[in-house]
């Protein structure tokens, strides 16, 4: 257990609707048959801050953010997104929840048929419904503008190279104007030089449209770029938070395992 967390967040502890913590999990649970992958997390994001979470493969990042989404249902504790609780939800509340919340799959996940322009307006017709095709260029068109890629609104998923892809995804998550943007190792597979701009664009898109965000990834530069605070997860808990410069200094094991190539 985190005594420092713990007592932070009581501190902070607003009742429910003033909406100071956007996203507020406590004592989480969830295992599947006898692997028992999250046994007790506990993280508060307040609004418009960047989380990064660490850690090891397998340690069950991914499926906490699964369960954020409703798309996993936890054992037990408390998962609580905009103050309500996500596994009382009904299928209506679950969708309603899914407009306010970007998730960047770590593909990009374009449909490969469409043009980026169609790739985009797709969540604006079908999700939003929005009818006029002003409105629909507009925000394609900006969104686009966003992430430097107004230039290659009318060509195919096929003809971008892999960090404009993983761009042209993060457009397509904007474009809806998400509250909370979840991003799955938004950085993997890319060369360090394109993982530095996708970094930089996830902070300029916090500052931007004041998102609140939680960052999984393994590269040490987009933590360091793009955290207003980190969380380190092991064996099912998270062990440390902190800022990445607090967290730098750790002489917890695990932890500065993490830092190890960091100076
Ligand atoms: N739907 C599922 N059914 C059964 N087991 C699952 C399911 N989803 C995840 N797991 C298991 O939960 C564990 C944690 O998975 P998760 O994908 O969250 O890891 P991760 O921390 O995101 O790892 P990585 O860094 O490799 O992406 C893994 O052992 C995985 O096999
Ligand atoms: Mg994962």
């Amino acid at each position: 257990m985190m005594e420092k967390a713990k007592e932070k967040s009581e501190q902070n502890h607003k009742p429910k609707g003033t909406d100071e913590h956007v996203i507020v999990i406590k004592g989480l649970k969830k295992s599947f048959g006898e692997k028992h992958v999250l046994k007790d997390i506990n993280l508060e994001v307040k609004r418009s801050e960047n989380v990064v979470i660490l850690g090891r493969s397998g340690t069950g990042k991914s499926v906490t953010i699964q369960c954020i989404v409703g798309l996993l249902k936890p054992d037990s504790g408390s998962l609580k997104v905009f103050g309500d609780e996500v596994a009382d939800m009904s299928e209506k509340e679950l969708k309603q929840l899914r407009i306010k919340i970007g998730f960047l799959f770590q593909s990009g996940a374009l449909y490969d048929s469409m043009t980026i322009r169609e790739n985009l307006e797709f969540p604006l017709t079908r999700i939003l419904k929005i009818k006029e095709q002003a409105e629909i260029d507009k925000r394609v068109e900006a969104a686009l503008d966003s992430v430097g890629l107004l230039d290659s609104i009318d060509k195919l998923p096929s003809d971008l190279s892999g960090g404009m892809r993983k761009r042209a995804g993060l457009a397509r998550t904007i474009v809806v104007n998400p509250e909370i943007i979840l991003y799955d190792e938004p950085t993997t597979g890319l060369d360090p030089i394109t993982s530095r701009e996708i970094s930089e664009l996830i902070l300029s898109i916090q500052k931007k449209y004041n998102t609140t965000s939680i960052i999984i990834t393994h590269d040490m530069e987009c933590a360091r770029l793009a955290s207003d605070r980190v969380v380190v997860m092991d064996d099912g808990e998270y062990i440390a938070e902190g800022t990445f410069d607090s967290l730098h200094k750790s002489k917890n094991k695990i932890v500065a395992a993490f830092f190890k190539d960091i100076l």
